[in-house]
């Protein structure tokens, strides 16, 4: 049987203050959140909704190094715009608070301090590395070195940028502080850990056997991880940024971000609530509901229930409903490659259409696999769906009512037969759009809104109240009587998905406010109450405005390859000696033809100043081969002979390398005799 709870408590999770936010961030968690809690609120349940910024952990820090500026600096303004742009959207948090703020310290230490106290922690001694100059330990992220896997310098101790791999920071070939240059040494360091082993077996009751409801990608993880067995976690971490923990013999030790961050949820309750704030996380009959992205899951389903159980007095979350990733024009969505579409820069660019996104992101939403924003999809949604039902249907009805009844509701006479169905798909609308949003299938709910909006367009061309006004006023004023009626409902219905046409339509329609209660009523307004002047709800985005969209997208591209290039680190010093051993030499194209079967390479005849030599080389997609005939090339003579495709090559064509990938053929400036040295 399912539980009754008597309030639900929403969190979002807290996004990182180190950089603006992006659609992802909106399409994976907070749009979702939002338009559940605006649910409840018009059922007129008992809801809260919690949010605030994560203001700690190491990338903070390495942003503020590099600009130069403190940490406190980079949270104080990420976390204004962050805050701003969630408002501009119409995220409407309860509170909207940070983990710098001086209730979260002091929560989170008095937490952490009531696990110490209890023994639920164990304590471990472990090497890490340690920058001798600055004498501080070095959080992985903070050296860097050699890939061992691809080779690439300036992989990080957690990963190599370069070929993805995950490594630790021992994986390093030559190691480096990132923070002074010098070499680290090993060191022995203390830390909490967090024994999840010793809660794996009710974890694996509460939620296999518990939480069988739980999205399959949310159940799914949480079975592997379990699966794969639990182990202690480390809870500290050895850095001055964030709260230190509270121990004696801690020093230079502070809370590890994820074990101080989720806390924030509990903490921003309490600075709003700061005398009921207790009912809302630890009363049996509170539901609590996390929203988040894929990659959160673990923290939200594993280690944040386990560290409320250990201390004892705290409910569990109820469901995790969590998000696959939203790509961008079919590349993941990146901070650091600023491939995103960032909140304030659409709301500068496309001001006023917070809805817009809202509801193309929703319509899109990455619920059960990770899916695409495409600038084309936005303005066909837009033009196709927004504008072509939803406000041509709404304009309409109110349009006709200026038109033939000065604005006021008509009444309502004898119902014919397209009436009688009108009203059956109206009744039958909110059950449907229900049971979505209770499964958190928003994206199916706001489908099911649009049908609403689909038969009452529908509705106007049957019954064509333009025509029958020649003869018949009467029913012209059953037709929009009913029609206003359907424009009502649509109002409320939207609400969740689209609070700012909503609001719109509510002032338009001279309602008092909303209740969901009343979807399906089809006497929300009284006939001879007067309406506003219509305005139009939506409005066509044309070709230049997406044009524009996608332009900038290839701008960040290719100022990407640019920089990448640029980043190409030089390889390290060698003697003159080694530069000896390479015979560079100037040749000939005698002939030159597509290897068959192999679309990228070209075999060479050259003319090398004794004899004639074969060299293949992968520049096939650059070049047509008799283009190349009769040019004098730069090629490795001495570069022991490999087989390619079944041809020996004998040494190596030089060519450059372009930002784009491409490569173009060294040549000489003056011709000279072939077999020519270059050196
Ligand atoms: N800042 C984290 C992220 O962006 C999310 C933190 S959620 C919380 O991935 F629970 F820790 F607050
Ligand atoms: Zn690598």
């Amino acid at each position: 049987m399912e539980k009754k709870f008597k309030r639900t408590t929403v969190t979002s999770a807290l996004p990182y203050a180190n950089g603006p936010v992006h659609i992802g961030h909106l399409a994976g968690v907070y749009i979702p959140a939002d338009i559940y809690v605006r649910y409840l609120r018009l059922k007129k349940e008992e809801v809260l909704f919690i949010g605030g910024s994560d203001e700690h952990g190491v990338p903070i820090t390495i942003r503020a190094k590099k600009e130069g500026i403190t940490p406190q600096d980079v949270v104080d303004r990420y976390h204004t715009l962050i805050k701003d742009s969630f408002k501009e959207f119409g995220i409407s948090f309860d509170v909207y608070s940070r983990t710098t703020s001086k209730t979260h310290h002091d929560f989170a230490s008095s937490f952490f301090k009531k696990l110490y106290e209890k023994g639920e922690f164990v304590e471990q001694t472990s090497e890490q590395y340690y920058d001798e100059e600055t004498k501080s330990f070095l959080a992985d992220r903070y050296i860097t070195g050699e890939c061992p896997h691809c080779h690439a310098q300036g992989a990080y101790g957690d990963q190599c940028e370069a070929c993805g791999t995950s490594l630790s920071p021992t994986d390093l070939i030559n190691p480096k502080s990132a923070v002074s240059g010098s070499k680290p040494v090993m060191r022995q360091t203390k830390h909490w850990y967090l024994p999840l082993d010793k809660h794996e077996a009710w974890l694996r009751k509460w939620i296999l056997e518990e939480h069988k409801e739980w999205r399959p990608n949310v159940y799914g993880q949480c079975k592997s991880w379990l699966d794969m067995g639990l182990h202690p976690r480390a809870v500290s971490r050895d850095l001055s940024w964030g709260i230190p923990v509270p121990v004696e013999g801690a020093e230079g030790k502070v809370l590890y971000v994820w074990f101080d961050a989720p806390l924030g949820y509990i903490s921003n309750t309490k600075e709003l609530l700061p005398d009921t704030w207790e009912k809302w996380w630890k009363d049996k009959d509170t539901r609590l509901v996390h929203f988040i992205g894929k990659d959160n899951i673990v923290f939200h389903c594993i280690v944040f229930p386990a560290m409320l159980k250990a201390e004892g007095s705290y409910i569990l979350p109820d469901n995790v409903p969590s998000n696959e990733f939203l790509n961008l024009e079919g590349d993941k969505i990146s901070t650091s490659r600023n491939w995103a579409v960032w909140l304030h820069e659409y709301l500068a660019d496309f001001p006023g259409k917070q809805d817009v996104l809202r509801y193309v992101l929703t319509a899109n939403a990455p619920e059960t696999k990770d899916n695409d924003f495409t600038w084309k999809d936005f303005q066909a949604r837009n033009n196709n769906e927004l504008v072509a039902v939803f406000g041509n249907f709404v304009n309409r009805s109110l349009v006709l009512t200026q038109k033939y009844f000065a604005g006021k509701v008509p009444a309502c006479n004898e119902l014919l037969e397209a009436d009688k169905h009108l009203l059956e798909e109206l009744a039958s609308a909110k059950e449907k759009i229900e049971k979505s949003l209770n499964l958190f299938k928003f994206r199916e709910a706001q489908k099911e809104a649009m049908i609403l909006a689909r038969i009452g367009n529908k509705y106007l061309a049957d019954t064509e109240p333009w025509k029958v006004a020649k003869t018949d006023m009467e029913r012209v004023a059953t037709i929009l009587n009913l029609s206003l009626q359907l424009v009502a409902n649509l109002a409320i219905a939207f609400e969740p998905f689209l609070p700012f046409t909503s609001e719109k339509l509510r002032e338009m329609l001279n309602m008092d406010g909303f209740d969901w209660n009343n979807l399906g009523d089809a006497n929300l307004l009284v006939a001879g109450q007067q309406l506003q002047k219509p305005a139009l709800l939506f409005e066509k985005i044309e070709d230049e405005q997406i044009e524009a969209q996608v332009q900038k997208l290839l701008d960040t591209k290719k100022k990407n390859q640019e920089e990448n290039y640029r980043a190409n680190d030089i390889r390290p010093t060698v003697e003159f000696t080694d530069f000896e051993k390479m015979d560079l030499r100037v040749g000939t194209v005698l002939d030159c033809q597509k290897v068959p079967k192999a679309d990228k390479l070209l075999q060479f005849t050259i003319e090398d100043g004794l004899d004639k030599r074969t060299i293949v080389s992968g520049i096939a997609k650059y070049y047509q081969p008799e283009d190349l005939i009769g040019k004098q090339i730069c090629f490795m003579a001495n570069l022991a002979p490999r087989k390619l495709r079944g041809v020996v090559s004998e040494g190596m064509i030089l060519s450059a390398e372009n930002a784009d990938g491409s490569l173009s053929v060294v040549t000489v400036d003056r011709a000279v005799k072939p077999g020519s040295e270059v050196k």
